[in-house]
């Protein structure tokens, strides 16, 4: 069944992304176009005048590491063997890299332009048995050369949350639930688990982590992400790319940058700050450059009026510049316009076609052409294919690495599909990832944990399962039944999917606890409800009238590029902007449903699955809804991990990734729609810092729930603050420290973003928590920064978080450190990082909101 349905979805997905590649190459006055496909010995050549800069920017195969490694804190690690989560060495990736380039230079030395080339570009969609696959080289002539090797190429496949065009793989919760986790070790397993996943599939490229900001809360892939705040997104982000890597998976952070919005995401330029860019935008990048991501994915929009897939700003000096990048780029499908786009810092062109099915490509014969009639030097060409190179020799994909054993476009083809399982024992963790990502809202009268109730009402289309099974809607572009994920690429097929009706059953039959539900969120009956027990059932207040509790599920969806709507999907009742959602609200009546149920019953539960914030207003004070419940995108074991919170078999401990505002309006930002088909839109960062809680701090706007809250069933305290500066005897860049000391920004050097003075434990933060309640549970403090005024920074800025788990009287010391970095604005008339005037202060508490102790740091 499940071949069935992915052998449909495939059809379809080539026709869709036939379709909406055509758009895409006829629509764009700005793009060059190629009028006929580019041959060998007719080298095609670009019809349009191209006026992007040829850069100035030196190309060197991997940065020159600014201070040398201090042992004890950083240690050479292999990506293959990270330290644990959380642990006091910070891996150093550089002589590992340094490894893995020395060897692909000496790998392309004796390759010819054409196999270079090769290298960098993809086949074309469809072309392979991957959504993307790079050109293989046969046996090299070896010569005296021992090491050269054939290469086979490279398999791209999807998503953030688990392996996707695939059957027999686990459907992971979404990244804004492992967010919501506020637990670096979940994050990290949830990344190994998935790296096997992909491994076992012979996949090469795990297009995983996005690291978007969710600027927007209508956002169409918020979902994807980590949420609503750079240093919570670097957090997941590292964690996430360590995970996937340590299993020899190439990781891809994406989407690469400013890709805030679906409506036009083609046909939209952000324009940013400088600082604003590196300190929300560039941020969780940098962090999955610490991590030694492989490849970076450049996005569709345009930054500051330029490509993101040709941006000499972005790609070149940035990241490849300031983190000192040593993988490779890649362009999103499609997003690639230009054979110049190789000097502004792109290195691999996906899936390759322009247009996909076209047969034409921006490189192959193309970029071999610019490089024999001088446009393109080769060094660029060999600084392609190294990165690409070193990338596979640094996650040892040279070593006995599965090869490909499926075919993501001929899915029954038994000789192309092995049907491997890869699926382990992993539902466990999807199920304690969804438990520990969920997020207690509201809790009244000790409504929340349920305790053997006699009778249970279980509301709501989104208790239940769809009609068409849980892959019924081709890339989950449709709603019916439990939201376990949204839709687009960023989704999987579901192996199965528990539903929280199923899940309660079962839970009820250990306590017997009768029953009853309703799935129909319109038919709301009566305001003078019948009784279930007559067996006369009108609409959901019937079924809630008179039960112990009734627990009511609601949702709201969104996705990647394409609209749903009532037209083609049988429940969706919102109007979207290609992906985005458009209103705050939550979907299919649910509103009214609680309301309608809590009318009747007066110890209605609220379980909220969600892609993102949605306003609560209309019901969160009504006294008759006693809990919230946010539960996020659980993935396949969803009605397994609600039943562990509802049930408090685990006490909840998650907290909000992002801010849930009482009205629209209240965000800083929304996304900009509207614009002719060839326009393009201009999308103004105009809040700069203020995204999310910044601009709620710094306007003083009361939100619903802040970003950082979740309740628990148990009670924390907080106390013993101390603070203390880290001292050490390496003096290696006891220049440069000092320098920062004395407010002077820190030097613009390759790799300079990432160097190890900046990032060591400058400070170090403790204090204790203790559990003052009756049950065990688990609590995330949080360190907020408040800087100098003189630094023009928001109110408060999350600087670091940590999670502990108690028994009820317990207490345990914590410590959570503060580095120069974490102390530094980003100077763009400087160009580096300097420490403001004045005197910082921190927070230490359970919320952005709720501080509990206060400290200031001791520069
Ligand atoms: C998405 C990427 C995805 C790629 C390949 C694009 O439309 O933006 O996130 O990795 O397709 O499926």
């Amino acid at each position: 069944m499940a071949l069935w349905i992915l052998s449909t979805q495939l059809s379809v997905l080539c026709a869709l992304l036939l379709a909406a590649s055509s758009v895409n190459a006829q629509s764009g006055s700005s793009q060059p176009s190629i009028s006929t496909p580019p041959t060998s010995s007719e080298p095609a050549t670009e019809t349009t005048l191209i006026t992007l800069p040829i850069s100035s920017y030196t190309f060197s195969s991997f940065p020159v590491p600014s201070a040398s490694p201090i042992p004890g804190t950083f240690s050479s690690t292999s990506p293959k063997s990270p330290p644990p989560p959380g642990s006091e060495l910070i891996p150093d990736f550089a002589p590992a890299w340094a490894m893995a380039h020395s060897r692909a230079k000496e790998f392309i030395s004796g390759l010819t332009l054409e196999q270079k080339v090769n290298v960098s570009t993809g086949v074309g969609l469809g072309n392979g048995p991957c959504i993307g696959n790079t050109g293989t080289l046969s046996l090299l002539d070896t010569g005296s050369n021992t090491t050269r090797l054939s290469w086979p190429g490279l398999c791209l496949s999807d998503s953030p949350l688990g392996v996707n065009y695939v059957d027999l793989v686990t459907a992971f919760p979404a990244g804004i639930t492992a967010a919501s986790t506020w637990n670096r070790t979940l994050l990290r397993l949830r990344g190994e688990a998935m790296g096997a996943e992909f491994r076992g599939k012979g996949i090469n490229v795990a297009l995983s982590p996005v690291l978007g900001m969710g600027r927007v809360p209508q956002g169409g892939r918020n979902w994807e992400a980590f949420g609503a705040d750079p240093f919570l997104a670097g957090e997941a982000g590292y964690e996430t790319v360590l995970g996937l890597q340590q299993n020899g998976v190439q990781a891809c952070a994406k989407h690469y940058i400013n890709n805030e919005q679906e409506h036009k995401r083609d046909h939209e330029s952000s324009h940013v700050d400088d600082r604003t860019e590196h300190e929300i935008y560039l941020h969780p990048f940098m962090r999955a450059v610490q991590a030694g991501v492989a490849s970076v994915m450049c996005s569709y929009n345009q930054i500051n009026a330029s490509w993101a897939c040709e941006n000499e700003r972005t790609l070149n000096q940035l990241l490849k510049g300031e983190t000192g990048f040593q993988g490779y780029t890649m362009s999103d499908w499609g997003a690639h316009h230009s054979t110049l786009a190789a000097v502004a810092g792109l290195d691999m062109s996906m899936p390759g076609d322009i247009s996909f099915g076209s047969g034409t490509s921006w490189w192959g014969a193309n970029l071999t052409a610019f490089v024999e009639n001088g446009t393109i030097s080769e060094s660029r060409v060999n600084d392609m294919a190294e990165r690409i190179i070193a990338a596979w020799f640094l996650l040892g994909q040279d070593d006995n690495y599965p090869p490909v054993n499926f075919d993501t476009f001929d899915p029954f083809n038994p000789a192309k599909n092995q049907n491997v399982n890869v699926q382990a024992d992993h539902y466990k963790l999807v199920r304690e990832v969804a438990a520990a990502g969920t997020v207690l809202l509201k809790n009244v009268g000790g409504a929340l944990p349920l305790r053997a109730p006699k009778t249970i009402a279980i509301i709501g289309n989104d208790a239940g399962p769809s009609t068409r099974g849980p892959n019924g809607y081709f890339f989950n572009f449709g709603l019916d039944g439990t939201l376990a994920r949204g839709w687009g690429s960023g989704s999987t097929s579901m192996p199965y999917l528990i539903t929280p009706l199923e899940a309660i059953q079962e839970r009820a039959r250990q306590d017997q606890s009768d029953v009853s539900w309703f799935l129909d969120n319109w038919a709301l009956a009566g305001t003078q409800p019948l009784v279930g027990s007559q067996g006369f059932v009108n609409g959901a207040n019937d079924t809630a009238f008179g039960q112990d509790v009734a627990i009511v599920f609601v949702n709201a969806d969104s996705g990647e590029d394409q609209t749903i709507n009532t037209s083609n999907i049988v429940f969706g009742d919102d109007t979207l902007d290609f992906g985005d959602r458009g209103n705050l609200t939550l979907w299919m009546n649910a509103d009214n449903l609680i309301n309608a149920v809590a009318a009747v019953n007066n110890n209605t539960i609220v379980v909220v699955h969600s892609v993102g914030p949605a306003i609560l207003e209309p019901w969160i004070e009504n006294p008759n809804v006693t809990a919230v419940v946010w539960a996020n995108l659980p993935g396949q074991e969803s009605g397994n991990s609600i039943v562990d919170v509802l049930y408090g078999d685990v006490n909840p401990s998650g907290k909000l990734p992002y801010t849930i505002a009482r009205r629209t309006e209240d965000y800083p930002a929304e996304p900009v729609t509207g614009g002719t088909a060839d326009e393009i839109l201009l999308v103004e960062y105009t809040e700069k810092l203020n995204i999310d809680y910044r601009h709620f701090d710094a306007n003083n706007i009361e939100p619903r729930f802040e970003f950082g809250f979740g309740l628990s069933y148990t009670n924390f305290s907080y106390s013993d603050l101390t603070i203390r500066a880290v001292h050490h005897t390496d003096h290696t860049s006891a220049a440069l420290e000092a320098a920062w000391a004395d407010g002077e920004a820190s030097p613009n050097v390759e790799g300079g973003s990432t160097a190890i003075w900046l990032h060591r434990p400058a400070f170090e933060v403790s204090f204790t928590v203790a559990n003052t309640g009756k049950v065990k549970g688990g609590e995330i403090p949080q360190l907020y920064l408040h800087f100098p005024s003189s630094a023009g920074e928001p109110p408060s800025v999350l600087r670091g978080f940590a999670d502990v788990l108690l028994n009820p009287g317990q207490s345990k010391a914590l410590t959570i450190t503060l580095s120069r970095y974490d102390l530094s604005v980003w100077d763009a008339g400087a160009q580096g990082w300097r420490k403001p005037d004045g005197q910082f202060t921190f927070s230490v508490g359970a919320s952005s909101r709720d501080f509990r102790l206060k400290g200031s740091v001791p520069l």
